[in-house]
Order: structure tokens, then sequence, then C-alpha cells
């Protein structure tokens, strides 16, 4: 796991660096196109560590942007034969077959994680072979055709029941790991009922009658096969033994989801709406932030509280609607500057002096490294002193930085870096690092497979936006190269933007973002930095602000308020909380990462024992929209206080320390003010300038 932190040698860089740039433009880059001025990323399609997105994708999905974070990465990786939590199933795909599961929790002090058994497995019985495609996706699910078979799977993100389709008349087959203790049919054989010895009962519904038989021999798995058959098939699990769960089920079958998309048109505010067929209203499920957020006031949605199922990430509960559900965050407000600012003339004179030594610093050490990550965190604190300059007004240090920064961000910008710097992956539709674009799947923590892009750009975006408030002609000259950076990671996919996924990051249905990208791991796509998640799209809003454009701007705040939400509900985990299992809740007051499949007490980078390190990593960088995530002072109290006594080991970094001792200094401000005065040193993305702001700027 911790391979992809590890730092390895960049000495392939060069020979790699000319690879790159004479790499042959590949179908999607046109010469005759114009290109924008000062912008020019150098294109190309990076082989080596990249899957290749044509084994899996229908043709005609190539030729735009792919996603590369999605909530089905895994049918795009290798042979695409890995699950993917569609909730509340597990799917996993073969060339010729779709298995379903509903999942089970393992859990332990340590961590919580699903399992997958087959539950069902579906195919049709052609002799003929071929593989699985990707034939269509939205935002919240993904079309998954055996053209060989002649089916296809409408997989949605939410629906209590897979639906598919027989585009042909087809010998469906159905087998199970689990021995069948009944099938049976209703009269117009158009319903069936399966009973399995695990306990599980499933429900069949068929949009014609169709006649099914059962092999049960000896050894072999139970089969349960049709006649020729093609039309749509649903298939539920009952989850409870329940007549009136039944009904509920009956009643909603008719009408199934193929699509949906999550529209963005107000602030602060998600809109799903689905593409369905058949008749009747469309039932849904909810995660506990959907309820949360869903507006029901106007009565057309209806929330069915006794239909449940379980998941990962809380109880699912069943939502009746036409096809549409809104739903909707309180507004955050996107500032530059902390909310109280700092009234006291002793405490801005103790920032000032502090920040007079940050900044002759910056222009006196130099940078060792050239990782994105690294080096973006470094440009945004120094950004952060100037931001600290204007609140304390101590404006004649800002020109020193305002320096630091141009110096730093430039050469990124104008592909002057030595070591490292942005380039155009044609294969996928992204931005890639030099580094990443390597043939090693770990350098520049994973940038070049699409890991981390919002933390690592969200750093730069900071930078670049703070740079654009401090010199407006600058931010002019560098508007391109901005936008795509931006771009790269939050955008909707209007026709104004053909190079970038639509959010690559967020994901519309768990309204959260993923940072594991095109890879393999052990427990599918995570996330752990939420923090930083949260300043890639505060970053992004804030860029909107310094440009004057009022859509970036909303739509940077509507994620900020959205990630910020997401990270309260499923990794500030509070004493008494009822999201996860006692045995893991009662020790874990925050996750370390959080994995579709997968809650972890441990990090990327150490072990669960450091809870330093765990809180740490969910509060940098420390900016003004930190007081949002953590607005929850109950919560915040009880993480410290589970947090201090690891403070007793030898091997704790004051790095590490200063987080704990922010967060202490929301509810005992003077405390905290002692232990950080005493701090050496701090974590590289942040500064005893910017802990004194913190900790002088929480108020009364
Ligand atoms: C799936 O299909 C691909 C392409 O036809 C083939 O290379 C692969 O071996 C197949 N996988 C299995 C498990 O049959
Ligand atoms: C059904 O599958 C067969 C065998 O692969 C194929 O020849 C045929 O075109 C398919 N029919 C449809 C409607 O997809
Ligand atoms: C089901 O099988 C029975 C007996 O073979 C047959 O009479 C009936 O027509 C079949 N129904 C369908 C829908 O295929
Ligand atoms: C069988 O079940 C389906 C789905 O609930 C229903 O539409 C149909 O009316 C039922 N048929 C009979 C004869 O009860
Ligand atoms: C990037 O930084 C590393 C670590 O400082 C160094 O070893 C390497 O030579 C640098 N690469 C380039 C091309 O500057
Ligand atoms: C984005 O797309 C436009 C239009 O296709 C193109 O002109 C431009 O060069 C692209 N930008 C980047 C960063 O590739
Ligand atoms: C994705 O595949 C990996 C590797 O098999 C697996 O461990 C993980 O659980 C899968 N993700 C999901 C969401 O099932
Ligand atoms: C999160 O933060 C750690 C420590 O700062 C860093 O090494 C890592 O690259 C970041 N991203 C992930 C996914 O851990």
């Amino acid at each position: 796991m911790e391979a992809i932190y590890s730092t390895k040698s960049f000495n392939r860089i060069l020979p790699l660096l000319f690879r790159v740039f004479f790499s042959l433009p590949s179908s999607r880059y046109n010469e005759n196109q114009p290109k924008p001025h000062s912008l020019h990323l150098p294109r190309g399609s990076f082989d080596c560590v990249l899957p290749d997105p044509s084994n899996i994708f229908s043709p005609h999905l190539l030729s735009s942007p792919l996603p590369t974070n999605s909530f089905f990465q895994n049918f795009t990786l290798n042979n695409g034969d890995q699950p993917e939590y569609i909730h509340p199933y597990l799917i996993k795909s073969s060339n010729s077959s779709l298995s379903l599961s509903y999942p089970s929790r393992k859990v332990s002090s340590s961590e919580i994680s699903q399992v997958f058994n087959a539950d069902l497995t579906i195919t049709s019985q052609q002799a003929s072979s071929g593989k699985h495609v990707i034939s269509s996706y939205s935002d919240l699910s993904v079309t998954l055709d055996i053209p060989s078979r002649n089916l296809s799977f409408f997989l949605v993100r939410g629906s209590p029941y897979l639906t598919f389709s027989a585009t042909k008349p087809s010998l469906l087959s159905i087998t199970t790991i689990h021995s069948l203790v009944s099938f049976s049919s209703n009269d117009s054989l158009t319903k069936f009922t399966m009973k399995f010895h695990n306990g599980q009962t499933w429900l069949l519904y068929a949009s014609s009658p169709i006649n099914f038989s059962t092999i049960h021999s000896g050894k072999t798995l139970p089969q349960i096969t049709s006649n020729g058959f093609s039309g749509t098939i649903r298939i539920a699990l009952l989850p409870e033994s329940d007549s009136k769960l039944e009904t509920v089920l009956d009643k909603f079958s008719l009408c199934y989801p193929v699509s949906g998309k999550a529209v963005f048109r107000e602030p602060f505010c998600v809109e799903y709406h689905w593409e369905t067929n058949g008749v009747g209203d469309l039932l849904m499920l909810a995660h506990p932030l959907h309820l949360q957020l869903l507006c029901n006031e106007d009565s057309h949605v209806t929330v069915l509280d006794d239909f449940k199922y379980k998941s990962i990430d809380g109880g699912l509960v069943g939502v009746v609607a036409s096809n549409s559900w809104v739903l909707k965050a309180d507004p955050v407000f996107v500032t530059w500057h902390s909310s109280k600012g700092i009234p006291k003339a002793k405490a801005r004179d103790e920032i000032m002096s502090a920040l007079r030594k940050d900044v002759d610093y910056l222009n006196s050490s130099s940078i060792t490294t050239n990782e994105s990550y690294f080096y973006g965190k470094l440009i945004a604190r120094a950004a952060r002193l100037a931001l600290i300059a204007e609140e304390v007004c101590c404006l004649d240090v800002i020109p020193e930085v305002r320096l630091y920064l141009k110096e730093t961000i430039v050469p990124w910008l104008e592909g002057t870096f030595y070591g490292n710097g942005f380039l155009y992956d044609n294969k996928w539709g992204g931005i890639m690092t030099e580094q990443g674009s390597s043939n090693n799947a770990n350098v520049d923590h994973g940038f070049g497979v699409y890991n981390d892009h919002h933390y690592n750009l969200g750093y730069f975006i900071y930078g670049i936006a703070v740079l654009t408030k401090l010199d407006p002609a600058w931010g002019m000259n560098y508007k391109a190269q901005a936008y795509s950076l931006v771009q790269d990671y939050m955008n909707l996919g209007t026709n104004s933007n053909l190079n970038y996924t639509r959010l690559r990051c967020f994901d519309p249905y768990l309204l959260h973002s993923w940072a594991g990208g095109l890879t393999v791991f052990r427990d599918g796509r995570s996330q752990q930095n939420t923090s930083e998640a949260v300043n890639a799209y505060y970053s992004a809003a804030l860029l909107g602000l310094v440009y004057g454009d009022a859509n970036l701007v909303t739509l940077g705040s509507t994620l900020t308020a959205l990630e910020i939400l997401g990270a309260k509900m499923w990794w500030h985990v509070e004493e008494g909380g009822d999201m996860y299992e006692k045995e893991f809740g009662e020790g874990n007051r925050i996750v370390g990462v959080l994995w579709s499949n997968k809650r972890d007490s441990r990090l990327w980078f150490t072990s669960a024992e450091r809870r330093e390190c765990r809180l740490g990593i969910h509060v940098l960088p420390l900016l003004p929209i930190s007081e949002v995530l953590f607005s929850n002072v109950e919560y915040v109290k009880q993480l410290v206080d589970w947090t201090l006594p690891a403070l007793n080991r030898h091997d704790v970094c004051d790095g590490w320390k200063g987080f704990i001792y922010a967060l202490e200094g929301i509810y005992d401000n003077e405390c905290a003010l002692r232990k950080i005065k005493r701090l050496k040193d701090f974590d590289d993305g942040n500064s005893l300038t910017n802990l004194l702001w913190w900790v002088h700027s929480r108020g009364d």
C-alpha cells in the first residue's frame, strides 16, 4: 500500500521527455484546430502505465475525454472483471456474464469491509464468444453490454433492482453459489421468487411471460434457465421477508431507469434526473446524505422510511419520485480571509512578526522538490502569507510574496520547469505530469494514472488565484493555463470544454470525491485527504472570484459545500454516531482512508496508531474554509481528545502537532496558542504565521 508514495528515482525522465514531446498526436488531436494563445500543453499518448480504454469502452465513446476516477473504474482496468459497487449491489462482469452480490460486511476495530459473493450470475446460452463493453455512461449510471449474449445491463446507482434487457430471443441462465430452497412464479409468469439457503429471497420481474426451469444436478451449481425470451428483466433482493416490502417492489417494478444525470443548475443544489422506461413512478435508494439534503416539502418525492437496504455508506432508504430529486445544501461562503478577522492589535502584532520572518525565509530558502504535490503545497503556503498580510494589514511584505509566487508558478505554466511539468494525455483526455507519464505508476504520487489530481492541482489553483488577486494583469496573461488546470478536475462537460472529463474526482451520487485513479488497488478507489479535496473546490471558487466568473464560483462553492458534508458524514466519526458499527466507531474518531468497499483506520503512509497524522491529514491545508469543515465544536473536541494521547510518543513531528493545536484552538484558544508558540517545525504546507492567524481569528 505504501508503494505509491515512495519517491522513486527520476532518472528516466530525460529520455521520456523526448518521447513525450515528439510523440505522434493521436486521433483526438486535430492539427488544424487553432491553438489558443499561450496555452501549450504538449500532447501525447502515454502508454506506459495507463490502461487502454478501447479494451472496455465502446468505440463511439473513445473520441471524448473519458472518466478516470469514476464509480465504474474497476470495469475499465485490466480485464474489467473486478467488482464495482453500484449501490446496493456489488456487480462483477466477465466477457460473458454478470454477477450480482448483496454484500455482507466484515467488521473489526480497525476496519470495515464489504465482501463480494456471487449471489446471482446471469448470462444467456449463446455459443458465440466476445467480450463485455461499456456502451454508455452518465453521472448516475453505466450501461454494460455483453453483445455476444445479446444482453444489456442498465447499472443505475441506487436502484434496488438490477435491470437488463435481452435484445434478441435468448435462453437466459441464472446460477447461484447458494443452494436453492425454492423457485416459484405467479400465474402470469411475470414474477418469480427465488429463495436461497443463506436466507436471501430474490424477486425477478419480466416484461412479458417467461418460462423458467430449474436444474439441480448433483455437484454443479443450481441453474435456472429460460425458454427464448426477449424483453426486460429486473431482479431485486427482498431486504426482509415482509410482505409490505414485497408489495413496494412489485408496485415499482414497472418503471426502470436507464441513465441519470446530476444537474448543477443553482448554487448549493444538485438535481438528479433519470431517464426512465416503463410506467409509474421511479423507486430509488437514498443514502444518509441524500436524505439530509432531499427536498421533499413539495411532495414530489416520498420517502419510504421502512424500505431499507444495507450499505457500508449507511442505510439506504427507498424514495419514490416521478423521475427526479432535488438535493439542497446550506450555502457556504467562499472567502479569502477569516470570517471574524483579528480585532486585537496585540494579536495582529504577533502575527506580523511571524509573518516577516516567514516571508524573509521564503526568499532565503530554495525549493528542493520537483514533485507536483509537494511543490503545490509550497506555492499555496506562500500564497497564505500574502492573504494573511492583507488581513493583518502588513502590506509591505506582499510584493516579496508576489515575486515568489511568480517565480515558482510561471515555470510550470510555461513548461520550463526543470524536472517536471504539465502535459496533456490524449488517451484518456486529461492533464498529466512529466514525471507521472513515466512507466512507473507510483511516481509523482500517481499523477500519471490520474491519482490525486484535485489535491495537487488544487494547491496550484490556490496559488494562481492569490497571485491573480495581487496582480490581475499577470492573471489575465495566464488565464488559459489556469482554466486548463482547474477544468482538469472540475468542469461540467459542456460544449465549451472538449478536453477534460466531467467532474473527474467528484462523485455525484456519493457527493464526495475519489482520489484514486486508473489503478487496481486491493480495495478499489479511495480518498484519504478530505481537507485537500475541499481545498481543490474552494480554490476553484476563489479562481472564479478573481476572474469574475460566476459559474466557476457557483460550481466551486457548491462542490466545496458537498465535499464538506461528505467528509462530515463519512470520515468524521462522532461519539455515539450510527454510521458505523460500534466495534469500529468506538475506537476511531476519524476514518483514515475511505474506500468504496472499506473503511480503514490506517493511512496510506502510516499506521493507525499515529493518530496525529490521522487528524492532520484531514485538516491540512489550514484555510478560512477549515472553519466550515470543523464547524461542529463538539466533534472537534472529541477528535482532539482522542488524538492527544498519541503525542506522548517520542517520534511525533511538530509538523503534525500544529494541526491538532489548531483544532484545539477552536475551543481552547489560549492553551492552543501556548502550545503553538513552542513548536519548532511546521508541515511543509503550513507556517507559524498561518497557525497564529488561525488561532487569533477564532473569535471569542
Ligand atoms: C475475454 O475476452 C478477451 C478478448 O476477446 C480475451 O482476450 C480474454 O481471454 C477473455 N477472457 C476470458 C476469461 O475468457
Ligand atoms: C445477438 O447475438 C448474436 C451472436 O453474437 C449476434 O450475431 C446478433 O447480432 C445479436 N443480436 C442483437 C440484436 O444484438
Ligand atoms: C411455457 O411452457 C408451457 C409448457 O411448455 C407452454 O405451454 C407455454 O406456452 C410457455 N409459455 C411461454 C411464455 O413461453
Ligand atoms: C404477477 O406479478 C406481476 C408483478 O408484480 C404482476 O404485474 C402480475 O399481475 C402478477 N400476475 C398475477 C396473475 O398475479
Ligand atoms: C527531481 O528532484 C529529485 C529530488 O530532489 C532529484 O533527485 C531529481 O534529480 C530531480 N529531477 C530533475 C529532473 O530535476
Ligand atoms: C482544449 O480544446 C480546444 C478545442 O478542442 C483546443 O483548442 C485546446 O488546445 C485544448 N486545450 C488543451 C489544454 O489541450
Ligand atoms: C475493485 O477491484 C479490486 C481488485 O479486485 C477490489 O479489491 C475492489 O473491492 C473492487 N472495488 C469495488 C468497489 O468492488
Ligand atoms: C495525502 O497527504 C499525504 C501526506 O501529506 C500525501 O503524501 C499524499 O500524497 C496525499 N494523498 C493521498 C491520497 O494520500
